[in-house]
């Protein structure tokens, strides 16, 4: 509770240290202006995500989340997710490869939760690329017993330190001039609450200075429901 009411502190600080600045001086120049605003509009959006995303984990932790359970090809999911995230790439003039074979054993999750966590990794993947030379790679790969899939960036990586840091709630490492105010830190932790409901596990790999590789597993969907799956759509 207090670490959630601390976190909510900072952007209410700079809403009314800004909403003041406005009011005090209603000769300020035009330019100066529009930049507070602009200001207390991304930290009021800042605030809601910081809600929003608390109260979801929140939801999850107590075990009073909604799941919709469903057998998934991770392909459709995964594309599904890079097409939403396009505009991201483009503002940054970075590419992005996939490399997703077709046909691959289904898995057993919820969609709109695999998209939210597809949507973090690739959203946290773009911030931190350096501006027209920033790639990702997206993977989908089989294991013995399920799928993995894995983002992979060329950006600042995390230091070995941090690697077990940010995935607890508000940790946000590295640049924090240009990564923090847009973050809540609550984006890893809640994305590894999903993986790990549906049984599988979510973690991160990185050299400093040679991008950073994000990586989940998921279990295949039960072979009986497998093959019922294939027998309907036959
Ligand atoms: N691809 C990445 N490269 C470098 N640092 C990253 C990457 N992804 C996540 N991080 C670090 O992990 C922190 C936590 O990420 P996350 O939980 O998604 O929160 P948020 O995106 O809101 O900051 C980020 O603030 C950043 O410090
Ligand atoms: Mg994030």
């Amino acid at each position: 509770m207090s670490s959630v009411t601390h976190e909510l502190r900072t952007p209410l600080t700079s809403i009314r240290a800004f909403s003041e600045l406005l009011r005090d001086d209603p000769k300020m120049h035009l330019a100066d202006r529009e930049r507070f605003l602009g200001l207390i509009v991304s930290e009021a959006e800042r605030l809601t995500r910081l809600i929003n995303q608390t109260l979801d984990l929140a939801k999850i932790e107590s075990g009073r989340a909604d799941w919709n359970g469903c057998e998934l090809d991770l392909k459709e999911v995964i594309e599904q997710s890079v097409a939403a995230t396009g505009q991201l790439f483009r503002e940054k003039g970075a590419l992005v490869e996939l490399d997703l074979p077709d046909n691959l054993p289904r898995i057993l999750a919820d969609r709109d939760r695999l998209i939210q966590v597809m949507l973090n990794l690739l959203s946290n993947a773009v911030k931190f690329l350096a501006p027209g030379s920033g790639r990702v790679t997206v993977m989908l790969r089989m294991l013995a017993d399920g799928l993995e899939v894995s983002v992979a960036d060329n950006g600042p990586g995390i230091r070995p330190e941090d690697q077990q840091l940010i995935f607890e709630k508000f940790r946000q490492v590295g640049d924090t001039l240009t990564a923090k105010p847009s973050g809540t830190g609550l984006g890893l932790p809640i994305s590894r609450r999903i993986v790990e409901h549906f049984g599988g596990r979510l973690w991160v790999e990185s050299v400093p200075g040679d991008g950073a590789t994000f990586r989940f597993t998921l279990p295949f969907a039960p072979v009986q429901e497998q093959a019922l799956a294939q027998a309907a759509a036959a």
